[in-house]
């Protein structure tokens, strides 16, 4: 079931491609964004997540051709694109670099064995960009799913994602986990997902129904450094594995190690690896508490647990900043907010908040100002259900 919001893009981006092309698509593709409830840089370390899809996503309509031409419009940058599937290079042109996402699933995918098809295609997407709500992912499921069915071929739902995030490693060069494009492909309506990211199964976790509201809060302040200091981390949590398996030979992940063995053996760690291991591994306790809360309605329990995550983050894993720690203080100071954290990879981006409905308005009214006297920036609220994942639409 889509959100008005979104039914309405579909028409626009139908008649969009009725006028660049000259005839309707034959297929609609849709990917969404997602929010992260908790479970913050874990997935590299085998652990757990709990993320859901938001309402906000990309949309391709498409046709197929009969030649090997990928043919291009992007309605959020007014820019067009050509290229054959036969020689697949990075665009450097700056008008051209919209582009490279799907030049990139579409390299990955003829790496992984598949003849792709060429297709005119128009894609509009609602995510904001570069706030860490995974636009990136959702463009590279929602390509992933145009060309495997322009192709002819039904992708398993996993494998895309898989595939999604190879492209992403390949292409970015960021070597990151599993999550966003795992949410994207598999997000269920309603739902968070528990989403085991060794085994790549996952439990749905109902959100409440009434009561409480998922609240997306834009710092604005674009993420910097995310790049670098992401490869970091990833490598002092593998620092932390080398060094811990010497007292216990049995694991091969952070998500391996408890929080009562890490308390016996975190003194034999060098800071910073230590903080950043005792991260992971109590937030890896903290998301199967929250996902158990969550499932048993105890709110209260859920907004705890965020904080903590946010303190941990913060502290731990230095990967918060001035402006996401400003407005995760701001939303905290409302009466009836019960939790607050940053969401995504940090230094810069989101946070998500859970607040009772009653004080919502309080939140709207309140929290932008606040936050705009701490920094001067402003910031962009968006309420969100939990939507469905990734799918063919037409
Ligand atoms: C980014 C990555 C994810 C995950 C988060 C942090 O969104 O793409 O794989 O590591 O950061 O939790």
């Amino acid at each position: 079931m889509l959100t008005d919001a979104e039914m309405n893009r579909v028409e626009d981006i139908k008649a969009r491609f009725k006028t660049i092309y000259g005839s309707d698509p034959a297929m609609v593709l849709r990917a969404p964004g997602r929010v992260n409830l908790i479970g913050e840089h874990t997935d590299y370390n085998d652990g757990f997540v709990l993320p859901a899809a938001i309402e906000r996503s990309v949309l391709i309509a498409a046709s197929h051709r009969s030649d090997r031409i990928v043919n291009g419009f992007a309605a959020n940058y007014n820019r067009s694109t050509n290229f054959s599937l036969d020689k697949l290079e990075h665009a450097t042109e700056t008008s051209d670099r919209w582009s490279n996402y799907m030049r990139a699933m579409a390299w990955t995918l003829t790496g992984e064995g598949m003849r792709l098809q060429g297709v005119n295609l128009v894609v509009a997407g609602d995510v904001p960009l570069g706030s860490g709500l995974s636009s990136s992912a959702a463009m590279l499921v929602a390509c992933g799913l145009l060309f495997s069915e322009a192709a002819g071929s039904r992708l398993d739902p996993v494998r895309l994602a898989l595939l999604a995030q190879k492209a992403e490693r390949e292409f970015v060069g960021v070597n990151v986990g599993i999550m966003d494009q795992y949410i994207s492909a598999l997000g269920k309506q309603h739902n968070a997902l528990l989403i085991d990211t060794r085994s790549l199964t996952y439990k749905a976790v109902p959100l409440p129904s009434q009561g409480v509201s998922i609240v997306i809060a834009d710092t604005n302040k674009r993420r910097g450094l995310v790049e670098s200091e992401y490869n970091t981390r990833r490598s002092e949590c593998e620092q932390a594995v080398s060094i811990l398996k010497r007292f216990l030979p049995s694991i091969t992940a952070l998500r391996d190690v408890s929080v009562e063995e890490f308390k016996q053996y975190e003194q034999e760690l060098p800071e910073p690896v230590r903080s950043r291991a005792r991260h992971v591994i109590t937030e890896d306790a903290r998301t199967l508490q929250m996902a158990d809360a969550l499932s048993k309605g105890d709110i209260e329990l859920c907004g705890k647990l965020m904080n903590e995550s946010h303190e941990s983050l913060r502290q731990d894993y230095a990967v918060s900043c001035k402006e996401l720690d400003s407005l995760v203080e701001a939303a905290r100071s409302i009466p009836g907010v019960y939790g607050a954290r940053m969401t995504g990879a940090g230094f810069g981006g989101c946070t998500v908040s859970l607040v009772a409905d009653e004080a919502v308005p309080d939140f709207e009214e309140r929290v932008p100002k606040l936050y705009k006297n701490a920094t001067g920036l402003d910031a962009s609220l968006l309420f969100t259900g939990a939507a469905e994942g990734a799918g063919r639409l037409l």
